[in-house]
């Protein structure tokens, strides 16, 4: 894999939520979305949550006609979530877990042992032609359960070794760089998200093959000193180092 081929999908989530913290009718995602694009990045990412704590329904339908770029949706697997996300048909779903309660996405899917829960919603979005991505911590069971529930894709959560002290960070990265192996040996595209920042992006870099990182919380933060385009270009800078196919 070449370094050009690691791709930068920036999550908006919280553009909405400086918007939604003071019911105001700015800033707009769709806004930052086209910054995003004039920056280079290669995708939106949005979350959709139950309790709309950030982005809104109309968010996403705006993003999605804009058709800036591919539109990675985040959802948990609600019936009502998976009807508006059926409807709208973004480029691509990540399933994630979803507690009301948590403060920002805590632990990747039990993709293992919620299969018969997951495997419905997998086929619907599968056979509307969105591409699937499950939102998985770095094990080789929820790595092998992905691939058996047909999903093409799955994003490693980093949240762990993004914020873990340096020997545990250390482990954490051999666990991430089993866990892509152990995808692309199945067939399936890896990707990253959570926590990630210009601080720690060189741990990530580590783990092989590859496609998308999905970065948000940093990037509008740096958005908020130096402009959206600007923290997306120093971020797609940074992560020109990667040299894909290398190991740990
Ligand atoms: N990937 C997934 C599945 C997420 O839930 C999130 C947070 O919404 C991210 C990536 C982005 O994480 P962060 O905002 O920490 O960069």
């Amino acid at each position: 894999m070449s370094s050009e081929s690691l791709q930068l999908g920036v999550n908006i989530d919280h553009v909405a939520t400086l918007r939604q913290v003071r019911k105001a009718s700015y800033p707009q995602p769709i806004d930052a979305a086209r910054l995003c694009a004039e920056a280079g990045a290669h995708g939106l990412t949005v979350h959709l949550r139950e309790d709309r704590r950030h982005i809104q329904d109309s968010d996403v339908r705006a993003i999605k006609h804009a058709a800036l770029l591919p539109l990675n949706l985040e959802l948990g697997n609600h019936p009502e979530i998976v009807a508006i996300a059926l409807g709208i048909r973004p480029d691509e779903v990540c399933l994630v877990p979803e507690r009301r309660e948590e403060l920002t996405t805590e632990g990747g899917l039990d993709v293992a042992g919620r299969l018969e829960e997951l495997a419905p919603t997998v086929s619907a979005f599968g056979e509307a032609g969105t591409d699937v991505s499950m939102f998985i911590d770095p094990d080789l069971d929820q790595v092998e359960a992905s691939a058996r529930i047909g999903a093409p894709t799955i994003e490693l959560h980093t949240g762990t070794v993004c914020t873990a002290p340096d020997a545990e960070a250390e482990r954490e990265t051999e666990r991430l760089v089993k866990a892509a192996v152990r995808a692309h040996e199945l067939g399936l595209r890896v990707n990253a998200g959570h926590g990630i920042n210009l601080d720690n992006l060189n741990r990530i870099l580590r783990i092989p093959h590859l496609s998308v990182l999905n970065i948000g919380h940093s990037i509008v933060s740096r958005a908020v000193m130096i402009g959206m385009k600007a923290a997306v270009k120093e971020m797609l800078e940074a992560m020109a180092a990667y040299r894909g196919g290398g190991t740990a």
